[in-house]
């Protein structure tokens, strides 16, 4: 999209499970993302659309142990609750539209949020800006 962006996927990537998992490389080397789509409903099919309220997207990598956080590859939504993202290894639950912890062993903790912008069909990462 521009050089301050880097692509992390196609909204339609979110379909299946309404998440994405990728991995970036930076300057910083690897960096693990998850992209979730704050409107998946996988009992609609109006989840297979793009989201009509949008995305978010957070460092994978859960504040209790700094563990990945999916069960399989792009599922990181509750399946009673697909407004919380779960991690798999102790079950903590964050609240997918502003990554706090609501429940489990790093209750309060946030996630590390990633800035995002999109265009119609694709969601962009924004780079952070380097300070001095
Ligand atoms: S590593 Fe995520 S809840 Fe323990």
């Amino acid at each position: 999209m521009t050089d301050q962006t880097i692509f992390l996927c196609k909204k339609s990537d979110l379909a299946p499970t309404g998440a994405f998992g990728v991995t970036i490389t930076t300057d910083q080397g690897n960096l693990d993302i998850v992209v979730v789509s704050m409107d998946h409903d996988p009992s609609s099919p109006q989840s297979k659309t793009p989201s009509k309220t949008g995305y978010k997207a957070y460092i994978n990598s859960c504040p209790h142990l700094s563990m990945p956080m999916e069960t399989f590859e792009h599922e990181f939504l509750d399946r009673e609750n697909p407004a919380l993202i779960v991690c798999s290894t102790h079950g903590a639950r964050f609240r997918s539209n502003d990554g706090l912890c609501l429940s489990g062993p790093c209750d309060g903790a946030s996630l590390t949020s990633i800035p995002l912008t999109y265009t119609e069909d694709a969601i962009f990462m924004e780079k952070p800006h380097k300070t001095r």
